[in-house]
């Protein structure tokens, strides 16, 4: 069956996802809401202002040669319209590196009734119209995540129905919009379960979400799945290497993801900045040819030794921008399989 899109459409899809699926580089999700980013600026003391929340980011966004490793950032509805100290757009100052800028376009968490307090995530109602506004402002690519908690009753069928509904509703309204959907459905790290129970819904998620995005006419081609690798729960005491984490993750993505998706960028969804580096790499040794990029979307992992060295101090802008940039390196090193540990000091 061919895709149900004019083909200018079509060609305006794939002149994005060329340019997100690079091998060797992977997208920087900068896109926390703003709860969020409140959260992340409090732990370190940072106030969190409209202005700081724009300093940091323009930080981030202007480091130096991330281009090299950063094909595309997510960026948070507030940053799309804000300018630069320069005063450019965020959104133009990215394209004019060579960077796509996205945007996340959910609406956050609400519980499914009748369960025990499992949540969808909304923002379907009205998504077309603000799509159109957003491509205006210069987004080619949209994020839409999902998430799944681990207990012993949950996820439930029910919240894995319904989460994978939404998901390729999302997906089917941004490709009619000429936009790129990435697709996340992430499996929490919360809890004690073991690789082995991810691994169990990891798989169940996936396939489901895959026979959802097919009912509903989703390109494969043009669309980016995001998901959380297969570990085990933070609080599980199992220990496991990256190898058996790149071992159980592709074996699952192998069984579940159609070859025709051209990328798979994961989250980092709590692992410290290097577990997610030395993962990443352990996988590109696990098969000798994927049939997908296997690549990054960090916030967390790609961020945090920057936040932390900022502290909201203008003084500490260069060596943040560096810190940036290296974890950049270091994981579009890793998504070819070339990371070396020792260069975490160099
Ligand atoms: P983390 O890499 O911090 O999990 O964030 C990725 C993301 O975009 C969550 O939606």
């Amino acid at each position: 069956m061919m895709p149900n899109l004019p083909q200018t459409t079509l060609d305006e899809l794939q002149s994005t996802i060329a340019q997100m699926a690079v091998p060797g580089k992977g997208l920087l999700a900068a896109d926390e809401s703003t709860p969020t980013i409140t959260k992340r600026f409090a732990a370190l003391n940072i106030p969190c202002t409209e202005e700081t929340r724009k300093k940091y980011r323009e930080l981030l966004l202007t480091a130096p040669n991330i281009e090299k490793y950063i094909a595309g950032v997510i960026l948070f509805e507030e940053t799309l319209s804000q300018k630069t100290s320069l005063g450019i757009s965020f959104p133009e100052m990215l394209k004019q590196k060579g960077i796509v800028p996205g945007i996340k376009v959910d609406k956050g968490l609400i519980r499914i009734p009748g369960t025990q307090d499992e949540n969808a995530t909304q923002g379907l109602d009205g998504l077309a119209e603000r799509l159109a506004e957003y491509k205006k402002l210069g987004a080619r690519f949209a994020k839409w995540r999902s998430v799944y908690t681990i207990t012993k009753e949950h996820p439930s069928m029910l919240a894995i129905h319904t989460n994978a509904d939404i998901l390729a509703r999302y997906a089917a309204i941004c490709q009619e919009a000429g936009i790129v959907p990435i697709v996340e459905p992430e499996v929490l790290i919360d809890g004690d379960h073991t690789l082995e129970t991810c691994f169990t819904v990891s798989e169940r998620v996936l396939h489901r979400v895959f026979q959802a995005l097919f009912l509903n006419k989703v390109a494969l081609e043009y669309m980016i799945l995001k998901p959380s690798m297969v570990i085990p729960g933070k609080n599980c005491s199992q220990s496991v290497n990256p190898e058996d984490i790149a071992k159980a993750t592709v074996t699952v993505l192998t069984r579940t993801v159609p070859a025709a998706v051209p990328s798979i960028n994961f989250l980092s969804g709590g692992q410290t900045p290097q577990q997610a580096t030395q993962n990443l790499n352990a996988m590109q040794h696990i098969l000798k040819h994927t049939p997908w990029n296997l690549s990054f979307s960090y916030a967390r992992a790609l961020q945090e030794p920057s936040m932390k060295t900022w502290q909201g101090n203008a003084e500490n802008a260069v060596a943040a921008q560096e810190l940036f940039a290296k974890r950049a390196k270091l994981n579009g090193l890793a998504s070819l399989g070339r990371y070396l540990p020792q260069e975490e000091t160099a």
